[in-house]
This record gives C-alpha cells, structure tokens and sequence, in this order.
C-alpha cells in the first residue's frame, strides 16, 4: 500500500543547534523547532564540544515530543526517522544519532543517517522553485565551500577552505576586536559605523587559479595591524578595523565565486548562499551582483533554513527516498565528505 504524503521526523545535533521537525513528502513543514547554544559557548568565545554534547543531551529528546506535539502527531503519523551522522562533532552527533535510533526501534519504523552537507546542500530546493543544476556556496561557522548541485545525490565540491570557515574567521575577528561571539553579526553591525578603506587587510588566495578559501592569513594581518596601532583601540577604530575585514572577506568571496562559476560543468541557472554567514547584508549584496552580472538568479534561503536545522535534514531524507537513492545506516561520523555518497 502506497502512503500518502509520508511524514519524516529529523534530528539534526551536529554541532550548536538541537533541531527537531516534521516534514512531508512535498516539503510541507509541520513542526520545526531549533534551540541554540550560543548563550552556553558565549564565554569560552567558540563551541566547546564536550558541553555542545552534554547540552544535547539534555533536551534532544523533550525537543522530539515537543514537535510532535506542534504537529499533533503521534508515533502512527511518523514514517521513519532521520537524524544527521556528520560531518561534525563527534559527542554532539552520537546523542542525535542515539536518540534517533531509540525513537525509531521504539516505534518500529526505519532510520535514515544523513549526511549535513548534503542536508545543506538540497535545503535551496525546500519550498522554492530552484531547479538543478545550481552553485551553492556553503558559509558558516564550520564549513566554506562551493558545491556544483547536479541533482539529488550529485554534488560535486569544486573548491573549499584550506584553513578556517568564514564563519570562524569572523569570530576570531570579532575576538581581536573585543566584540562578543558569534563574531559575525557584532562585526556586520559594527562595520555599518565604519570605514571599509581605513585598513588595508590581507586579502589570501585572491587572483589565484581555482576557487579554494583561505581566512587565516586575514586573521593574522588583523591581529597584526591591532597589535601594531598606536593607542588603545576606541570605538571609532573597532567600527574602522570591522568594515575592514568584513570588506576583505567580501572581496575574497566575489573572487573566489567567479572562478566557481567558471569551474562548474555546466553554467548553472542560480547561485545559492547558504550557512550562517550568509546573513550577512554586505556580502549578499555583492554575490548578488556578480550573480546578475553572470546573467545567473540570485537565492539565499530563509535564514531558519540557511543555518543547521532539522526541516533540511527530513527533507534530504525525503529526496533520497523520492529518488530511490541508499538510505542505509550510517553510524556517527566526524568526516563525511560528499563525494564519498556518490
Ligand atoms: O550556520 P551557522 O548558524 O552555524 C554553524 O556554523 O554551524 O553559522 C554560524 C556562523 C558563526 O561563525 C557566525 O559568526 C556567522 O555564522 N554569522 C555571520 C553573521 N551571522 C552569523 N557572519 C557574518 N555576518 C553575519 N551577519
Ligand atoms: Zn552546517
């Protein structure tokens, strides 16, 4: 008997956030609830991972009823279970993965391990009219990539960070300049008061073939430059060094996607940005840009579904299952590139 309209319940616990959600077969979203930890890694300025897996631990499974309950849903509504097995943190993914499994041995119904990045990857396509092929660049605390999306389960990763995200870039940043973690908002809000010339920043791998990142030379030249200033840093300054660095990274970014773009196999529809970094207003603006300028649409999700959430993890486990692809178990994993799902 054919079911109409399966529902898959998801866990997603692969670093700070502990995301639950409910989706059907057409990407209806009947429940979704993340919780973050920033305010538990707030003061140790970046996620400390034994407490990330503790702080799962403790409401992974009250953030399961609760969604079923938002989505007045019981055991018999559920047709199976998928929850992220990495890449990420190792304690952080174990407690999704155990929970998930428990749930879904207790109701006897399949589990699904998914891979975030692909989670990541299809997210542009949950409630858009995005078709394949598009690029997707992938900016967060933990990841900073650009991934040609031929199809369901047809990635093709055409370059990466060879050292920090970009996320973490801008935290590091945000250290140096005394502004709180996460870096990225304080330093975009900063950077609204100052001048984006006033320092000249390092700007590494730019004008260089392929389209790799590197931050931590970026890093470097920022903390070079405060150690390096005559006074104590005032207010006026930290604004300046902001719009600075955020101006850097921008530039990195456009460079870096114009050689993407050019890399890709086929010239793609849309560019897609995704990852907690791409809130940013600047940055967005000049990906825009040279989206339309490559006579390509330009599309960020809805930030709720552009950083890590469980709605993307149910529905990459409702394209797998739509386009008949492997859904066997996985167990945790810290390293799970996309390619190897080929
Ligand atoms: O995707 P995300 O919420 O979580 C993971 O990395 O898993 O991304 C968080 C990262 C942090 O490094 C944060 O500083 C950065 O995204 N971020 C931003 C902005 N908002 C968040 N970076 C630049 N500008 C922003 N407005
Ligand atoms: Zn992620």
């Amino acid at each position: 008997m054919k079911i109409l309209a399966p529902k898959i319940l998801a866990i997603e616990s692969s670093c700070d956030e502990t995301s639950c959600a409910i989706i059907d077969d057409k990407g209806t979203i009947d429940a979704h609830i993340i919780r973050s930890q920033i305010a538990d890694h707030q003061k140790y300025a970046g996620v400390v991972p034994e407490l990330a897996a503790r702080k799962h631990l403790e409401i992974c499974d009250i953030l399961v009823e609760e969604t079923l309950d938002n989505a007045h849903c019981s055991a018999d509504d559920i047709y199976a279970i998928a929850t992220t097995a990495g890449p990420g943190l190792i304690g952080s993914l174990l407690v999704g993965m155990m929970v998930g499994q428990a749930y879904a041995q207790a109701w006897q119904k399949p589990f699904y391990s998914i891979n975030h990045l692909e989670a990541h990857a299809l997210s542009p396509t949950l409630n858009s009219d995005i078709t394949f092929p598009y690029l997707l660049l992938l900016v967060s605390g933990g990841h900073s990539e650009f991934i040609y999306v031929n199809g369901v389960g047809d990635y093709q990763r055409l370059g990466k960070t060879i050292d920090d995200a970009a996320g973490e870039a801008f935290d590091k940043a945000a250290k140096l300049l005394s502004l709180p973690y996460p870096g990225g908002p304080h330093i975009e809000q900063s950077a609204i008061k100052g001048n984006a010339a006033a320092y000249d920043l390092a700007r590494p791998m730019r004008h260089r073939q392929g389209c790799d990142f590197s931050f931590s030379g970026l890093k470097s030249d920022l903390r070079r430059q405060i150690m390096h200033h005559q006074q104590s840093l005032n207010r006026q300054d930290i604004n300046d060094y902001a719009a600075s660095f955020q101006q850097a990274v921008c530039d990195i970014m456009v460079d870096r996607a114009k050689n993407a773009i050019v890399l890709c196999p086929q010239k793609p529809q849309y560019f897609v940005v995704a990852g907690g970094v791409a809130a940013n207003q600047t940055i967005r603006t000049s990906l825009q840009k040279l989206a339309n300028e490559n006579d390509m649409l330009f599309h960020a999700p809805p930030i709720e579904l552009c950083t890590d959430n469980a709605a993307m993890v149910a529905w990459a486990a409702q394209m797998r299952l739509k386009n008949g692809l492997d859904l066997s178990f996985h167990p945790a994993r810290p390293r799970w590139a996309l390619d190897e799902l080929k």
